[in-house]
């Protein structure tokens, strides 16, 4: 999937008591380091730098320096959109067209090789069929997730930016926004599971070439969600509950 850079990196001062969601969302680049460090900032967007830092055992004060050394490098590769720069109505159809986009494709196809290689290779690893549910499920989950917030949630989100005279108050989009956030904990849960069934997306000699697409599109899709799930959980759906009327 491929994304394009709208601006420029803002001074942003990152200080123990920022929160991972918020960091990730002014410096959209420190996805891959926050990913290759195992360390959850859709979902788990709320966390303070502290707290991560105290259950990893980080010293916190190093952390930030590592954090603003590899962030400049990391602006060299290719570069994440800056959702902080869009408006609501930019970011819901920026969501749209790449990440619902590629998961409209990209599921279905990842359900039919994990079906494919759990029939033809249960006999030699029993969690395949686990494996291959867990693929399924997901899949049934978020295709569902993504309807919802194209049908409903993200044209009310549309609709604060529009001059229509009919305002949307913040207890219109709470209760959906509150369904949307638990419905991403269900896809984390579940990709974390699959994390676990398949030892980190890694294949092992014996694994077919199915098995091996298979697993790299697990992985791939892993990430996507994370910077898809970000930019709902930590940049749409606050500012949109900042911008309706009451
Ligand atoms: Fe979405
Ligand atoms: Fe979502």
């Amino acid at each position: 999937m491929s994304t394009s850079i709208t601006a420029p990196a803002t001074p942003f001062l990152i200080t123990p008591d920022t929160t991972v969601g918020a960091l990730v969302a002014a410096r959209p680049a420190l996805a891959r380091l926050f990913e290759q460090l195992e360390i959850d900032y859709c979902c788990g967007g709320k966390q303070t730098l502290a707290a991560v830092c105290a259950r990893r055992g980080f010293d916190v004060a190093t952390t930030i320096t590592l954090i603003d050394s590899t962030h400049a490098a990391l602006m060299a590769g290719p570069a994440e959109v800056d959702a902080a720069a869009m408006s609501l109505t930019q970011l819901a159809d920026h969501i749209e067209s790449t990440h619902h986009a590629y998961l409209k494709s990209e599921l279905p196809r990842l359900v039919e090789m994990a079906e494919r290689v759990a029939i033809k290779h249960s006999w030699r690893d029993a969690r395949l069929p686990q494996m291959a549910a867990a693929v399924t499920m997901l899949a049934g989950e978020i295709l569902s997730h993504m309807q919802k917030e194209e049908i409903i949630l993200f044209p009310l989100v549309r609709q604060i930016e529009r001059d229509t005279g009919d305002e949307i108050s913040r207890k219109e989009l709470a209760c959906p926004i509150r369904q949307m956030e638990s419905e991403h904990e269900s896809a984390g849960d579940l990709t974390a599971q699959l994390r676990e069934l398949t030892d980190n997306f890694t294949p092992d000699t014996e694994s077919c070439n199915t098995h091996r697409a298979l697993l790299a599109g697990l992985a791939d899709f892993e990430a996507d969600l994370h910077r898809h799930v970000h930019k709902e959980n930590n940049v749409l759906f606050p500012r949109a509950l900042a911008a309706a009327t009451h």
